[in-house]
């Protein structure tokens, strides 16, 4: 087992460094200087046109990068998007037909909600687009096509790479159904692609210079709850960086979109409760660094995200992880990264068993 993990401690450290290899695959042969190319879509230009309706279903991290998808195909190509969870989508006659598109994503394939979800739809005549990390999986079989994420098996429960190339997986085919339907200027798709091209080199540097993080991590071995705050994607990924914390970690861990804070959950920030505010998002950055000022008033606190180009957050937080600069849109597939190595770090710090933590499985088979 020790050499399977590559001379890591743990299964999940692995998985995290192995990210710009696994994003680096997951977008080998799919992308010209301006234009996306998905082979696996065996679909007309036609089909692609006569969608009305998007729904992505998932479970877990999965219906994460769902929760992203839902943003970028909205914006990209003006179609209204759901984001369901399995067990939810499957018991509540969801309005699926012909002209629907359902976008499955399950890192395993074998996920048992997800694969009833997926069943459920087939019945009432959607198209079913897979993204899955598993060649030949159930997800994979059952679907019409399948868009594969190239991240190598993923061995620790929480997962990492998979996520991070399922949100490549979600863009790829945001950029396609953009593309077809003519939803997008070339320009501004060329301007997308320039910066996905990076994305493997911007998350080595991340790893590169996380050694900061480890130190962060032990501030947090006392810590009782922490919240991930954000708007827009930033506020989508937020959710992953909750999950994580609490799922290795045991601390609770809650995110909240930043502009919603007042309405319930700032009754619960108090005299240094952790906050992590992400700041990537930059057309809504006035509206979250008010939101940052008001928890810092009740003293919180507050770790900031966001790009090394901005020099102003760090005047009203505690400390500031800073990111290599990419466009809004494909932020989180960076953003996740340190919020990985946090919930990792300081699951080692508090001595939880990082890859198996408690009742939770890698593969949820049953219903
Ligand atoms: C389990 C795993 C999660 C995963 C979820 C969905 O809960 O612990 O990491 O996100 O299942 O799994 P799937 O294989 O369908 O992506």
């Amino acid at each position: 087992v020790a050499a399977e993990k590559a001379g890591y401690d743990h299964f999940m450290l692995k998985e995290i460094y192995e990210q710009p290899r696994a994003l680096r695959d997951t977008l080998i042969s799919r992308l010209e200087d301006d234009k996306v190319v998905l082979n696996e879509v065996d679909l007309t230009a036609e089909q692609l046109r006569s969608f009305r309706k998007v729904f992505i279903v998932a479970c877990g991290t999965a219906w994460h990068a769902g929760l992203v998808g839902k943003t970028l195909i909205e914006r990209w190509v003006r179609l209204p998007v759901e984001v369901d969870i399995a067990s939810e989508f499957r018991y509540r006659s969801p309005l699926v037909d012909e002209h629907t598109l359902v976008v499955v994503i399950s890192q395993s394939g074998e996920t048992a909600d997800t694969l009833a979800a997926l069943r459920e739809a087939k019945r009432n005549g959607a198209r079913i687009v897979a993204i899955t990390n598993v060649v030949g999986s159930s997800v994979a079989r059952e679907a019409h096509d399948v868009i594969y994420t190239w991240a190598g098996p993923e061995i620790a429960v929480a997962s990492t790479k998979a996520y991070t190339t399922q949100l490549e997986g979600v863009v790829l085919l945001g950029l396609y159904l953009a593309q077809t339907r003519g939803t997008l200027a070339t320009e501004k798709i060329r301007k997308i692609i320039t910066a996905l091209r990076r994305l493997p080199a911007q998350a080595q540097e991340i790893l590169d210079e996380s050694e900061h993080i480890k130190d962060l991590a032990q501030s947090f071995v006392e810590v009782e709850d922490a919240f991930f705050i954000g708007r827009g994607l930033d506020w989508n990924v937020a959710m992953e960086g909750a999950l994580k914390l609490k799922e290795i970690s045991y601390i609770h861990a809650e995110a909240y979109a930043a502009g919603e804070l007042k309405h319930g959950t700032l009754a619960l920030i108090t005299d240094k409760t952790p906050v992590i505010a992400l700041a990537t998002q930059m057309d809504v950055y006035e509206k979250t660094l008010s939101n940052i000022i008001e928890v810092r008033a009740r003293d919180a606190r507050v770790i900031g995200i966001t790009f090394k180009s901005n020099k102003d957050l760090d005047k009203s937080v505690d400390r500031v992880i800073y990111l290599p600069e990419t466009i809004g849109e494909l932020a989180p597939i960076l953003t996740v990264i340190p919020m990985q190595l946090l919930a990792y770090y300081v699951s080692v710090a508090r001595g939880c068993d990082v890859d198996k933590p408690r009742n939770l499985a890698k593969s949820v088979t049953v219903e």
